[in-house]
């Protein structure tokens, strides 16, 4: 996947070119993946461009610093404009993706990371389109477990928690598939490497639940919200490994995945091995949410222009 990422950066509070914003070899982070991110995504609707949930997306990278004590220095209202002035400071007249991240900086070898460590904060961004086939992807169950509560928490979107993620990817890649699928410590459904999961069995639609190790994604919200608009029945609720392969439709929820169907899953066929119903409903209801087409949840969009 080749990405051009846009000309400026946000660096501690400043606009300075890409090539500018180094780091020392140092820094802790780049030793012990002591880093928050967040994925965000703009939508450009040929008039403005909207940023989606900025400010749940604010809230979940500033928690995810609580549980290490990792401080991120700067305000909601610091980020928030760090954010929308960056797209502006890159003419972003597109669909993008928005990568803001804090990490611990220079903190020698020391692993009693506390408040005091420094920290530093940076944003990129990068024209964005699909991450995924809509028209559906192959996935397989992962032999990684998901960590959990007992390791490191799954709800701290810290960079050091995507090592597993990576892993599970390289296996799916090397066996042919899209995505990978993680279990939990106790082998039910969690959720992909980058995404949360959703099953349509018997007109429910099903998603595992946080104890599962899954990331309280947005977007999962967003869908469950959806599916309650549309008075589709929805619970959430442990999934076991066999229920994937009775169920009529699986898709994945995130930021950069949006909504993207499951059609394969461990070779077998999902439902009929096309797009499902449900699946499609959520997509288009989704997207005229992000291109400010359903007033409801304008609220949700901040327009950068
Ligand atoms: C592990 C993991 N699960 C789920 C998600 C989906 O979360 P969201 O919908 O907030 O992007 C992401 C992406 O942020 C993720 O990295």
């Amino acid at each position: 996947m080749k990405f051009s990422f846009s000309k400026f950066v946000w660096f501690d509070g400043k606009f300075i070119p890409l090539e500018k914003a180094k780091v020392p070899v140092t820094t802790h982070s780049v030793q012990y993946g002591t880093s928050i991110f967040e994925g965000i995504r703009g939508y450009w609707n040929s008039k403005n461009l909207y940023i989606f949930r900025l400010d749940d997306h604010i809230k979940r990278f500033r928690n995810s610093g609580k549980f290490y004590s990792i401080s991120l220095n700067f305000t909601d209202s610091q980020v928030k404009q760090g954010i929308v002035g960056l797209c502006k400071k890159n003419k972003l007249k597109s669909s993008c993706y928005i990568r803001p991240f804090y990490f611990v900086g220079n903190y020698g070898i020391n692993l009693h990371v506390t408040e005091k460590a420094p920290t530093h904060m940076a944003i990129y961004s990068f024209p964005f389109g699909d991450l995924f086939n809509k028209n559906g992807i192959k996935a397989c169950v992962s032999s990684w477990r998901k960590f959990s509560d007992s390791t490191t928490p799954p709800l701290a979107k810290m960079g050091g928690n995507y090592l597993n993620s990576i892993l599970a990817t390289q296996e799916c890649k090397r066996n042919g598939y899209d995505e990978a699928i993680l279990l939990d410590q106790n082998a039910n459904v969690s959720e992909a490497p980058g995404e949360n999961i959703f099953i349509v069995r018997d007109n429910e639609l099903i998603t595992p639940p946080l104890h599962s190790s899954a990331l309280e994604g947005l977007t999962r919200d967003t869908v469950i919200k959806i599916a309650q608009d549309i008075d589709f029945k929805t619970s959430t609720r442990d999934i076991s490994r066999g229920e994937l392969y009775l169920a009529d439709e699986i898709f994945l929820s995130g930021t950069a995945a949006e909504i993207t169907p499951i059609v394969f899953v461990d070779h077998k066929k999902v439902g009929s091995g096309k797009v499902g119903r449900i699946t499609k409903r959520i997509m288009s209801e989704y997207t005229n949410i992000v291109m400010n087409k359903n007033q409801k949840y304008s609220h949700w969009l901040t327009a950068v222009y």
